[in-house]
């Protein structure tokens, strides 16, 4: 290469993304610890959300933070240079395990929980008459999977009824303990509910499950990003995530990690190169043909830029935020609160019962106010779901419940 061209080639195909995190690391350094407000502004600083939009809807999907935008739109920018892709898995592996404590070799990565439950469902030796153990709390992501075995294959699907606010996690493992039979081969559940928020006691269902040869299936969508993670200690065989939500990365960028046992022996739903070799471990569902790694560039720039805060930060303001929303309406006439209190049983959700159509509140909020929330149609709920993350304000939450109030009354 001319010295000429290599210079008009290197500043365009040069990762400008890891400085940027790095310039966000000291500006986060010169800021106040323990952090105050002004830290949390320097967090907001480095997203792109406008200052008159309320974004309470993390619980359906993040808002990237400017650097991963940045990662995705450098990383498509060298393919289309002819640069190899160059996105290193095995330090996607690496930083995904050591985020969620899981061993390296047992993580997948498809575009979404969705992929990764199906992939599952599919990928287990389920015949007729075989009973997969669910509730009614669970997302189409994680449900379909097994209503489609349940047609196809005559396998029966339980969905069991798990209170909406529950007292205490063995509620519901008590419902398990009573309802499994010597035909059930799955349990299937969410860590944490998308209906109602409620953390559910997956290391509990495991210990009741594991002696009895019953596997256990979560669909963990929310947990990574949101709350602390331990996958070598809840043992769950399959773990299905989007990190499109708490973790902030780029849209259709998932996760799937396998225990151990079934990374050799769950059957591929696609198969590709390797699909038979089980020395490839879990990589053997890795082969999905030529795929987005602009995305798991974003995916890898999104992990940093969580770890770059610090976990514990990171979990500790959203249960803060989660705090100051359910103070905010709690008082409100019109609203009750579905998610019960304390951090054993919530986390980042926080979902309500208003006097009014959740449709029109949301509607409402939105109009009057800019205001972005999810409402819970599922299962004739009808609940108003709101999420906050460190790119939220706490004027933004009080100005969400201002609007709320006057919503309720009438007067918007
Ligand atoms: C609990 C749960 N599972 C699965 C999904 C589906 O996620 P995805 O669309 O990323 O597959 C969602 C999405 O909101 C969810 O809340």
């Amino acid at each position: 290469m001319q010295r000429r061209d290599f210079l008009r080639a290197a500043p365009a195909a040069a990762l400008a993304w890891p400085a940027q995190l790095s310039a966000f690391r000291t500006q986060l350094r010169r800021s106040t610890t323990p952090p105050t407000e002004d830290y949390w502004e320097v967090v907001r600083s480095a997203f792109l959300v406008p200052d008159d939009r309320i974004y309470l809807n993390v619980g359906t999907l993040g808002v990237q933070p400017r650097v991963v935008v940045d990662a995705v739109v450098e990383h498509t920018r060298r393919v289309a240079m002819s640069y190899p892709p160059g996105v290193e898995w095995d330090t996607l592996k690496q930083e995904a395990g050591t985020l969620l404590n899981g061993d390296p070799a047992g993580f997948v990565f498809p575009r979404n929980t969705t992929e990764g439950m199906n992939f599952v469902a599919q990928g287990l030796e389920l015949d007729a008459g075989d009973e997969v153990l669910t509730t009614d709390h669970e997302h189409i992501g994680g449900l379909c999977c097994w209503q489609l075995l349940a047609a196809r294959r005559g396998v029966v699907l339980r969905p069991l009824p798990i209170p909406p606010t529950p007292r205490d996690a063995g509620e519901s493992v008590d419902r398990f303990r009573r309802a499994r039979s010597a035909r059930t081969r799955v349990l299937s559940v969410s860590h944490v509910n998308f209906t109602n928020g409620v953390v559910m006691p997956v290391r509990a269902l495991v210990e009741l499950a594991r002696p009895r040869g019953v596997l256990v299936v979560v669909d963990g969508a929310h947990p990574p990003g949101m709350m602390p993670v331990d996958l070598r200690a809840l043992d769950a065989d399959c773990y299905a995530s989007s990190p499109h939500k708490w973790l902030l990365a780029p849209q259709g960028s998932g996760l799937l990690y396998l225990r151990e046992e079934w990374r050799a022996r769950l059957w591929p739903t696609l198969a590709s190169g390797g699909w038979d070799d089980p020395k490839l471990g879990a990589d053997r569902l890795n082969h999905l043909g030529t795929a987005d790694e602009s995305r798991l560039a974003g995916l890898l720039a999104a992990l940093r830029f969580h770890q770059a805060i610090g976990s514990e930060r990171v979990h500790a303001r959203i249960r803060e935020l989660r705090g100051m929303l359910r103070e905010a309406v709690a008082g409100i006439p019109g609203v009750a609160v579905i998610t019960p209190p304390g951090d054993e049983l919530s986390a980042g959700l926080l979902s309500l019962r208003t006097s009014r159509p959740a449709l029109d509140v949301q509607a409402q909020l939105a109009r009057a106010a800019n205001i972005r929330t999810r409402v819970i149609g599922e299962y004739g709920y009808g609940w108003l779901r709101l999420s906050a993350h460190v790119y939220n304000r706490p004027a933004e939450i009080t100005r969400m419940a201002d609007v709320l109030r006057a919503v309720l009354q009438g007067r918007v």
